[in-house]
């Protein structure tokens, strides 16, 4: 059972996240890159009742971690500290941000896979990637409210896709397994899924 969600980025996404998290109930940690007393003020104003930590804190007592940070800077995540962990990656490659793709991840496979190999004993699962902040934060309603927006999920493991898809539902979306993580691709950057705050149906039509 999740009771814990670890976040790994304060920023955008990541408080957002944490806001979500705690109106569901969640105990969240969460971490910036450095000391948690930068952020404690931020979080205890923007999420209250998450608890600002350690990036080592926030991965180890995650029952599920989520990734907020820019994808260019995975290489600075514990990665001792989430071996045997099931791993949310949100993060997509942002030029602006990360500078050329291929100075990052490879060009022949989706990022979530660069990092799956870059975490070999955490389990990813790409999810929470494609819709802004903005709509994460607008969009989110209890379950069965009309004009729900949905939320993708690609991975390998089944029991982590429906894990991921029960959480992605207590957060106030409706969730869509679209496949293995190859499948990923079609959230990233420039493929049809990126950017969707759509129904769960249109979205099925556009990441099939
Ligand atoms: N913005 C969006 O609407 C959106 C939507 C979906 C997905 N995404 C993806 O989500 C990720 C975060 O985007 P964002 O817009 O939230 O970025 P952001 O506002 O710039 O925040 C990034 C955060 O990551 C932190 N960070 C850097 N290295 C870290 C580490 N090793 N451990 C923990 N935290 C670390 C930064 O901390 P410091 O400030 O201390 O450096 C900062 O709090 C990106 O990969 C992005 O592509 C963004």
């Amino acid at each position: 059972m999740i009771k814990t969600i670890g976040i790994l980025g304060a920023g955008k996404v990541g408080v957002t996240l944490a806001q979500l998290a705690r109106k569901a109930g969640y105990e969240v940690v969460i971490a910036g890159s450095g000391d948690p007393a930068k952020i404690a003020l931020s979080i205890k104003v923007l999420a209250p009742g998450a608890h600002a930590v350690a990036k080592e804190e926030a991965a180890l007592r995650g029952d599920i971690v989520i990734l907020a940070l820019p994808l260019s800077k995975y290489a600075t995540i514990p990665k001792d500290a989430l071996k045997g962990k099931l791993v949310i990656d949100s993060m997509n490659h942002w030029h602006e941000v990360d500078g050329p793709r291929e100075d990052t991840i490879p060009e022949d496979i989706t990022s979530s896979e660069h990092l799956q190999s870059f975490l070999p004993e955490s389990r990813v699962v790409k999810a929470l990637s494609h819709m802004g902040y903005h709509e994460l934060h607008d969009h989110a309603k209890p379950k069965g409210s009309d004009g729900r927006k949905a939320i993708a999920i690609a991975g390998d493991i089944k029991e982590d896709t429906e894990t991921v898809a029960h959480l992605v539902n207590t957060l106030g979306f409706d969730p869509l397994i679209i496949g293995v993580l190859k499948k990923g691709r079609q959230l990233e950057p420039g493929n049809p899924g990126f950017g969707a705050s759509i129904s769960r149906e249109d979205l099925h039509l556009r990441t099939r």
